[in-house]
């Protein structure tokens, strides 16, 4: 008997088989805001326009690793919002065979105006970043104002039926954990994920990431401080975060914690950088040039076979350490969703 590769039918997973359905695509490495956990205030180089891969490239590369399996895409910056005309790029990935959920993560200063657009391109699910429900500390922690068109973005997404909207909010010692019960209240009313992040660490943030850092476990005692509380079952598709709810509330909090906990063990991701590397690790270093290909003209199955031979190096775990850099210049999103 012959046996044929029906290659839309292939499926990715690592070496640790671990099947990988999830891909999340920075679209720029720019952001109009400056989170201190993130970025730096000053001093910050980007991408020239030619390194970054055009929405075009971006539709070839998904198209590839549609045929292997993957079936999410998150959109991810920096900010995916600054980049003009996103909801192209979403209606080139939703046309796609095999691509059955597109998902943004944003800081939502720039969402209101963009979501019809978005959600017309078919746009199904957003992440939100909020760390604060205060402008004063909006604008320390984000090193810029804008708290209220967040939480319009917010408003306009919940409206917009592109639930369940997932709050995103890195908890700070000293500069925003004195509102985890507020934040967890959200979950009451509102159909809402308030998802805490511990702070991880990069080398702009390092001093930020030792005094701050608050571990999961303390965050969800501060969370059963408030009321009692359940661990319930997350959102469909959801990542690694740990959920848990008050009694009937309509939204639920969750924990994701990439250093206290193991983070890595059910990894179902990779990453594609603005400038078209496959990153294999999001806190790690091992990547495989797929722009290069690209551009010299590789088909589509070419670049399937890319991907399929980058999961040899894709790494067990990660070994970021409270307060030590990682080889990553900077976060860009990696971690909420
Ligand atoms: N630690 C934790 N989360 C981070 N993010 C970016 N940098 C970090 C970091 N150092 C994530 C958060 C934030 C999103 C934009 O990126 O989820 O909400
Ligand atoms: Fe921008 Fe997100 Fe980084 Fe804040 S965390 S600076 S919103 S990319």
């Amino acid at each position: 008997m012959i046996t044929t590769v029906d290659l839309t039918r292939e499926s990715l997973s690592d070496a640790f088989n671990r099947p990988i359905t999830y891909l999340r695509v920075s679209v720029t490495d720019k952001c109009n805001l400056r989170c201190v956990y993130c970025m730096p205030e000053s001093g910050l180089t980007w991408l020239r326009r030619d390194e970054v891969l055009s929405y075009e490239e971006i539709v070839e590369i998904v198209r590839a690793a549609a045929r292997v399996g993957v079936r999410t895409i998150r959109l991810t910056g920096g900010e995916p919002l600054v980049r003009r005309d996103l909801h192209r790029l979403v209606a080139g990935i939703n046309a796609i065979d095999g691509i059955d959920d597109i998902a943004l993560s944003t800081n939502a200063v720039l969402l209101e105006e963009q979501l019809d657009a978005l959600v017309a391109a078919g746009l199904r699910r957003v992440n939100i970043s909020l760390d604060t429900l205060r402008p004063d500390r909006f604008e320390r922690i984000a090193r810029r104002p804008g708290l209220d068109g967040v939480l319009r973005g917010i408003d306009a997404a919940v409206a917009a039926g592109l639930g369940p909207v997932k709050l995103n909010c890195v908890v700070m010692r000293g500069q925003n954990d004195d509102e985890i019960g507020e934040f967890a209240q959200l979950t009451r009313e509102r159909a809402v994920y308030v998802r805490f992040i511990e702070v991880m660490p990069v080398h702009e943030n390092l001093e930020l990431q030792r005094n701050a850092y608050v571990s999961s476990d303390e965050i969800l005692e501060r969370v059963a401080a408030v009321d009692r509380i359940e661990p319930v079952p997350g959102p469909p598709g959801n990542g690694p975060a740990r959920y848990f709810a008050f009694p009937g509330a309509l939204g639920a909090v969750g924990v994701i914690s990439p250093l206290s906990h193991d983070y890595c063990e059910r990894c179902n991701r990779v990453r594609l950088t603005a400038d078209g590397r496959l990153r294999l690790c999001l806190f790690g270093d091992q990547h495989v040039d797929l722009r290069t290909p690209l551009r010299a003209g590789a088909s589509t199955a070419e670049i399937a076979g890319l991907l399929t031979a980058s999961m040899a190096i894709k790494p067990e775990r990660h070994h970021l350490r409270l307060g030590e850099a990682s080889s990553r210049m900077r976060a860009f999103s990696e971690i909420g969703g």
